[in-house]
């Protein structure tokens, strides 16, 4: 194209003004290619929310459950006409059950310009991609990321879940005084925020209960087999009454099975990280005395967990998961707050959903507290012969 002089001067200046523009914007807008932003321009009759979620690799599930939870509540939403008039819609970016492309697909996420951002499930992602909408100042829920470490990012993150010391002292609890186990043995994920964090805590509640650690081993989540370390377990004096494996499914599916083809009978424990009907695919559909911890129970009579599972059922023809019922309750209380928030600017937003209050949720009564977590009670669920089944519930540990 030819141009006289005058047109490209006055192009040069608005580049440079429009990078003037950008440089006080600061970090407002990351991009994820690091050349800049490759984001689309919002519809502005659409509310763009973001989710990131391990819709690939060995928490497939989580995702999915995730994903399936949120769309359900937004599509009820917007049946209901949305916010002035106003539709939601989501858009999923997968992490491949990995911390680096968490970190990618939140920037991504930036990029299209989203009003908050809903995900991580498993700790470490979260991690991963807090930091970037804390930099962003876009207010960030994770359905059910439970390490502490989490919410310490920043005042834009948050969370409708409990967290782990809480989790880990219910299972420790569920050890001493219903299976009264004097002795545990621990077999952790090396390589997940949440499993390491759980290991502290379970062994900080468990021998401020009076019960003892007996033996310690460690995994990484591309490892298959798991023999080796369970044979140091079993041999371990004295014998561990229990083995906690606060790890994800696909490694504690596979470690559960090995361990009773290896003869190790004794209960085996987990916490929410086992939550998937995968875990059976990995365990084998013959497991019993196996137990551990959850934010709820599916199949709770409570009307409003029936309502939403039968929601559920009737756009997936699946059992939801807490998963499931943790993503939807993500999305239901993001727009509660955007109801209450003066703008849905970040400032905005992140003031309304601190300040919730008792909010139904279908896994309990969600208060925001002043760490941005949720103070709820768990449940213990049971393995049993290729199902969960609800055990009991843990209120104060
Ligand atoms: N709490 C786990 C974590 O922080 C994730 C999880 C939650 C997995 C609920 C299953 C069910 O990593």
């Amino acid at each position: 194209m030819v141009m006289n002089r005058k047109p490209a001067l006055l192009l040069a200046g608005l580049a440079a003004l429009a990078l003037v523009w950008a440089g006080c914007k600061g970090a407002q807008n990351e991009g994820a290619g690091g050349g800049g932003a490759t984001g689309q321009t919002p519809d502005r009759d659409v509310i763009l929310i973001g989710h990131y979620g391990s819709m690939t690799g060995d928490q497939a599930t989580f995702g999915k459950s995730t994903d399936n939870g949120i769309r359900l509540a937004i599509e009820e939403i917007n049946a209901a006409g949305g916010l002035n008039g106003k539709k939601l819609e989501v858009r999923t970016e997968d992490t491949a059950s990995d911390a680096q492309k968490a970190e990618t697909a939140v920037k991504r996420l930036v990029d299209m310009k989203v009003t908050a951002v809903l995900g991580e499930v498993a700790s470490s992602h979260s991690m991963a991609g807090g930091p970037i909408c804390q930099r962003n100042q876009i207010p960030m829920i994770s359905p059910s990321s439970t390490n502490p470490k989490v919410t310490e990012i920043g005042d834009y993150i948050f969370r409708v879940c409990f967290i782990d010391p809480y989790q880990a002292a219910v299972v420790a609890r569920f050890a001493r005084s219903s299976l009264n186990a004097k002795t545990a043995a621990i077999f952790y994920d090396a390589g997940q925020a949440y499993s390491v964090g759980f290991r502290d805590e379970f062994k900080k509640a468990f021998t401020q209960m009076g019960g003892t650690i007996v033996q310690e081993a460690s995994y990484t989540s591309s490892d298959k087999d798991f023999k080796a370390q369970l044979t140091r377990i079993k041999a371990a004096t004295p014998a561990p009454d229990c083995i906690l494996v606060p790890g994800y499914y696909t490694q504690a599916g596979t470690i559960v099975k090995q361990a009773r083809d290896l003869d190790i009978n004794v209960p085996i424990l987990g916490g929410d990280g086992w939550d998937s009907q995968d875990f059976h695919t990995y365990a084998g559909a013959n497991i019993t005395n196996a137990y551990f911890s959850n934010h709820m129970a599916t199949d709770d009579p409570n009307p409003t967990v029936k309502k939403f599972v039968e929601a559920y059922k009737a756009k997936y023809g699946a059992t939801p998961d807490a998963l499931a019922a943790l993503g939807y309750d993500s999305a239901k209380l993001l727009f509660d707050a955007m109801k209450r928030a003066r703008s849905l600017n970040g400032p905005d937003l992140r003031d309304a959903i601190a300040a919730t209050k008792d909010f139904d949720g279908v896994s309990g009564k969600i208060t925001m507290n002043a760490q941005r977590n949720a103070d709820k009670s768990a449940v213990i669920l049971e393995v049993y012969n290729g199902t969960f089944r609800f055990k009991e519930r843990i209120e104060k540990p």
